[in-house]
């Protein structure tokens, strides 16, 4: 690996105010990746542009939001518009051909983008060398058909490190603890995780049963002392 990078950051995968500030809460997530189904599935009834604004001040780290027009000059209008709702928001383009249209001239302009929507090692190569500052592989999509979703992690994270790219790899589209990880291990330098796997990756049954027995002895320590200091 090269001397840059080595950090692995957790963000939550989420599009819900509430779940984002008992993760970050938390005090090990750092970003925020959101998409256009995150955030309707919470079903607000105030504006997108108002729960983007929220979830910037929640977090002070990066913040996803998807642009959603399909043509180039209709994204990078939709970028140049989202980068004002807070300065730590990152605008996640999918790759396609006008896709990478767009991530050139945003990059040029110094908004950062992350590719989207990434299936394979090629779509990450070249969301990269358009200027992407993220790539985003759903590990758990490509599982879901039967392909190895960590493989193109793994080769995007080697690829952009043996070459020294600045383009960093966030595992998204994560199903369970175990896929945080294999991404860790294969070199990703950001996992997406939704709050459910947070929950999950906190609980062990052992961390409950050890805590409730040092309580209970405790307090067989705190009757004797309150014997002895009426
Ligand atoms: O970050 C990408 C993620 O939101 C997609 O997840 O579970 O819809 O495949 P999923």
């Amino acid at each position: 690996m090269g001397g840059w990078g080595k950090e692995l950051e957790l963000w939550i995968d989420s599009g819900d105010i509430e779940e984002i500030k008992k993760a970050v809460e938390l005090g090990a997530i750092t970003g925020v990746t959101t998409n256009p189904t995150l955030i309707a599935k919470v079903g607000y009834t105030k504006d997108f542009r108002e729960v983007v604004r929220e979830i910037c001040r929640i977090v002070d780290g990066p913040v996803s939001v998807e642009a959603v027009s399909l043509h180039a000059d209709g994204i990078v209008e939709e970028a140049r518009e989202l980068v004002k709702l807070g300065d730590n928001v990152v605008i996640k383009i999918p790759v396609i051909p006008e896709g990478l249209k767009a991530m050139k001239r945003l990059s040029q302009e110094g908004i950062r983008v992350n590719a989207t929507l990434v299936f394979s090692t090629n779509q990450a190569l070249l969301a990269a060398r358009a200027g992407a500052a993220y790539v985003s592989p759903f590990i758990g999509r490509l599982d879901d058909i039967g392909h190895n979703g960590m493989q193109v992690v793994r080769d995007a994270a080697q690829i952009f490190r043996s070459y020294n790219m600045p383009t960093r790899v966030i595992a998204a589209s994560i199903r369970h603890p175990l896929h945080v990880i294999e991404a860790a291990k294969a070199g990703a330098h950001v996992a997406t995780i939704p709050y459910r796997v947070i929950e999950q990756m906190v609980k062990h049954p052992l961390t409950d049963i050890g805590l409730e027995r040092f309580l209970a002895d405790w307090q067989k320590v705190v009757k004797q002392e309150a014997v002895k200091c009426p």
